[in-house]
């Protein structure tokens, strides 16, 4: 769905205001005169004394905003007493005196809150949300597309990044995780783009999805099992349907016995067990020089003595070797890709596998991939934003020119009650032939789950209920720019070494680099 339509979805005709509700506010009252001007002057006091500690960089950045916290409440109570100021006015200073100089500025409070999980930025006014599956429009602005990119290279030089009109393209990862998106004019004809995709912070478990009801308890039970049974699985959704997601999780149920090595364009996997060596791609330089793709790898990887490969997204020529792969012993590998149901997964897994450039017949693809795939997880978001299993497939192999494939569990929607999305997963009656497998390595699983008159379990009754209440809580955050021209006060900062933590000061002092 287009950003346009799923603006247009949250209208959608109905009476619920909260869920009717596209705009977010994320400002409130500016501070008063008398302390902007305090802030003002403690900002550029903070700064002369951010000047004149040595080996201020070596402080890791939890350190240094513990640094300009306690600097700040200590020039409030000593040579700020004639300041009237309360406990939640100074909270605020601070607070703002931080997200100037370490955070990303007018961004900071939608990155604070734990509830967004995209945040999209379409030139210096328009500041797009996406929070509890839907898309709202915020009143952050920046001052103007200048500052935007200002804020944009912050964040790109964070992770050893840069942008400028020679590379007016990043693609890269945050510490926390999160994706981040970055394109400025010339390509970007409005002003820079910025779109910042997060992880949510309890995201990469089983426990996570079935609090969030997107599978059943029963489901969990058996994708669990097929994983620890080496089937080969392939995720298949659309673009933030929640595939990488689901692989974090299900790849949690790998033996921790077992070598595991991860493929990735920008890496998102945060694998558990001890024995993972992570791979990731590497783009072309500004030559165009240089490039490692996905599937340079997948190859180098078969070298690597592999008990699993996890490949985040299969979507070009290393299909063919992923394949291969599975075919050749590597079994109980793990991907995703693009696709709307299982049975366009298998189409485009053909399509792909035509990308390496290998003339095969048709046929002999499709066999290719019958032989090489168990199981096909489909992943959607669905309307009301909240992200489900689908469907369940197994593929058992070919018939004439044609994969067969048969569904194991399907998500049934009987309705929509305020807005969410009201259904139930079921089993169609087959019994998987993986069980086979499964019940080789020794597990157990109730036959019963697999009869289409068994009544699946949830942790919860339903995941989106919980988005529901959310959505009506609106944060009020004060936003405010730097604004250092306006203090008139150059007053020297007092070199009181009482006011900083003994810890830093003695990470201060010793010449090691603690990186975050
Ligand atoms: N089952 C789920 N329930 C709710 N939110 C989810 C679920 N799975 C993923 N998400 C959230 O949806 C967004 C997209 O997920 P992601 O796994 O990156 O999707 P994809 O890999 O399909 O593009 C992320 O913010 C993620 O935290
Ligand atoms: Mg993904």
């Amino acid at each position: 769905m287009s950003l346009k339509d799923r603006l247009n979805a949250n209208h959608g005709g109905n009476k619920n205001q909260a869920a009717n509700q596209t705009f977010m506010n994320y400002s409130a009252l500016p501070l008063n005169d008398e302390l902007r001007n305090l802030k003002d002057e403690l900002h550029v006091l903070l700064i002369e004394k951010v000047n004149t500690t040595p080996n201020w960089s070596n402080l890791n950045d939890t350190e240094q905003k513990t640094f300009i916290r306690q600097f700040i409440d200590f020039q409030i109570a000593n040579n700020f007493r004639q300041v009237p100021i309360n406990k939640t006015e100074k909270e605020r200073v601070i607070k703002e005196i931080i997200q100037d100089t370490k955070g990303f500025g007018p961004l900071d409070p939608l990155l604070d809150d734990p509830n967004i999980s995209d945040i999209l930025v379409n030139g210096a006014k328009n500041v797009y949300i996406e929070k509890n599956g839907k898309l709202y429009k915020t009143s952050v602005t920046f001052k103007d597309n200048e500052h935007l990119k200002n804020i944009i290279e912050r964040i790109v030089s964070k992770v050893g990044r840069r942008i400028d009109e020679k590379s007016p393209m990043v693609d890269a990862r945050l510490q926390d995780g999160s994706r981040v998106n970055a394109i400025i004019p010339p390509l970007a004809l409005d002003g820079p783009s910025l779109s910042i995709r997060r992880f949510k912070k309890d995201a990469g478990t089983i426990e996570a999805l079935l609090k969030w009801g997107s599978m059943s308890i029963e489901m969990a039970e058996v994708l669990q099992a097929a994983v620890k049974a080496r089937c080969n699985i392939v995720i298949s959704g659309g673009t933030g349907a929640g595939k990488t997601t689901l692989l974090n999780s299900l790849s949690a149920a790998i033996p921790s016995g077992e070598r595991i090595i991860t493929i990735e364009d920008s890496a998102e996997l945060n694998l558990k067990q001890e024995h993972v060596v992570r791979l990731e791609t590497r783009p072309k330089n500004i030559e165009g020089e240089g490039e490692i793709s996905t599937r340079d790898l997948v190859a180098n990887s078969l070298r690597m003595r592999p008990d699993r490969i996890v490949i985040g997204e299969c979507r070009g020529a290393e299909t063919l070797d992923m394949l291969q792969a599975m075919n050749t012993g590597h079994d109980g590998s793990l991907t995703t890709l693009h696709a709307n149901s299982p049975r366009d997964a298998m189409a485009r897994l053909e399509t792909m596998v035509l990308y390496s450039g290998v003339e095969l017949p048709s046929k002999n693809i499709k066999q290719q991939i019958a032989s090489a795939i168990n199981i096909i997880i489909q992943a959607s978001r669905l309307q009301d934003g909240s992200r489900k299993v689908t469907r369940v497939s197994e593929i058992t192999g070919m018939e004439e020119n044609v994969i067969v494939m048969q569904d194991i569990f399907v998500w049934k929607q009987t309705g929509l009650s305020d807005d969410m999305v009201v259904g139930y997963h079921t089993s169609t009656g087959i019994r998987p032939e993986f069980l086979k497998r499964v019940e080789r390595m020794g597990i157990e699983i109730n036959g019963r789950f697999f009869d289409s008159a068994y009544k699946h379990n949830y942790v919860v009754k339903t995941g989106a209920m919980e988005g529901a209440m959310q959505n009506k809580r609106t944060p009020q955050i004060q936003i405010k720019h730097q604004n250092l021209e306006q203090s008139n006060n150059t007053r020297q900062a007092l070199a009181n070494r009482n006011d900083i933590d003994a810890n830093i000061l003695r990470r201060l002092q010793s010449n090691v680099r603690n990186d975050v």
